[in-house]
């Protein structure tokens, strides 16, 4: 799909980061969007950004939706059909998204579930959904967000990452499946699957929202009792922090992930959305990103070894 004038495309995550910036980018360039998201306040921050920088008469709405919610899906589905008066969209970003440190051994069931559902299960139910109506568009595209945890599973030797990486897996061996289920039954519909690597946006910060931590301020004493063991064991300082010292450092760190990236949201949009002109089906995003391919790739064996994150900080920049 080269021209998105007049197409309609859905985003889902649409309020924050990349999925903001998809609605800004493409609304730029004539298409028409449907975002959803659980953050409302956000949406309508992407909303006015849309209406500000769009060309008059495009239509952009916002719908709240949670994806991992398949009665909500459907309603979403149909409030589209609706307000766009349409019988068909042509682009599909399923691009909402949650971080997760979740262990499948120490956390939860619940907080490991919640970030597998979203991760995946929002990727699904909106396939569901939406691609009977990607298949009656004349030229359809679907556009799935999965991660350099989706082909490496691990943020590194001190932290657990086994929800979200399960989740970015299947995400991207949905994808990949589905390009040839597409050619076969509907050859009209491309597929591209994303693999951002280190993106600056609020991810840290919606994950905590989401999460039901709220703010950096509010997160509860049990939970600032497992960080500041974590931080000792890494620093012996750590260990007499207070809680909001924790609390302090948890936000610092939130800021630097989004201030301090190597790639900025709106560099991933458009990165994402030149993929989708070129009818690239495998979309990373970023050198880390890059970087960390060829070195899996390389030494799949050693993947998950001291030396390989060493060679993965030296030659992919990664911190
Ligand atoms: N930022 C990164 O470094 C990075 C790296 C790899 C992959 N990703 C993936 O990219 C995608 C976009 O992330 P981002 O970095 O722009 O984060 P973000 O937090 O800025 O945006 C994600 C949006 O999804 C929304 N969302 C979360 N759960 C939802 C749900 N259940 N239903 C509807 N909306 C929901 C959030 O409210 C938020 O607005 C995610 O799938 C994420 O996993 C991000």
């Amino acid at each position: 799909m080269k021209d998105f004038s007049g197409k309609l495309a859905v985003v889902t995550g649409g309020g924050s980061g990349m999925g903001q910036e998809l609605a800004r980018q493409l609304v730029i360039q004539g298409c028409d969007v449907a975002i959803c998201d659980v953050n409302q306040e956000n949406m309508q921050q992407t909303i006015k950004i849309c209406e500000a920088e769009g060309p008059q008469g495009i239509r952009i709405t916002a719908h709240q939706c949670d994806v991992s919610n398949e009665q909500q899906v459907l309603r979403f589905k149909d409030e589209v059909i609706q307000q766009h008066d349409r019988d068909h969209i042509n682009l599909l970003f399923n691009n909402a998204g949650i971080g997760g440190f979740f262990s499948f051994i120490k956390d939860t069931r619940e907080e490991w579930e919640k970030t597998f559902n979203i991760c995946w299960y929002g990727v699904y139910y909106c396939s569901r959904a939406f691609v009977p109506l990607l298949i009656a568009s004349d030229e359809g595209h679907i556009i799935n967000t999965s991660s350099i945890n989706g082909f490496w599973a691990s943020l590194g030797p001190d932290s657990t990452h086994t929800a979200y990486s399960a989740a970015k897996f299947a995400v991207k061996g949905f994808t990949e499946a589905l390009i040839n289920d597409f050619r076969l039954n509907a050859p009209h519909v491309k597929v591209s699957v994303v693999m951002p690597g280190h993106i600056g946006t609020s991810i840290l910060d919606n994950t905590r929202t989401i999460m039901g931590a709220g703010d950096a301020d509010s997160v509860d004493a049990d939970r600032i009792s497992e960080l500041r063991q974590s931080l000792a064991s890494k620093d012996a300082n750590a260990a007499n922090a207070t809680d909001d010292e924790i609390r302090a450092l948890l936000q610092k760190r939130a800021d630097s992930f989004r201030d301090n990236a190597p790639t900025s949201a709106a560099q991933a949009a458009a990165d994402i959305i030149s993929g989708v002109q070129q009818d690239r089906w495998r979309i990373l995003l970023g050198d880390d990103a890059r970087a960390l391919d060829r070195l899996v790739r390389e030494t799949p064996e050693e993947a998950y070894e001291a030396a390989f994150y060493d060679r993965w900080g030296s030659e992919g920049g990664w911190k």
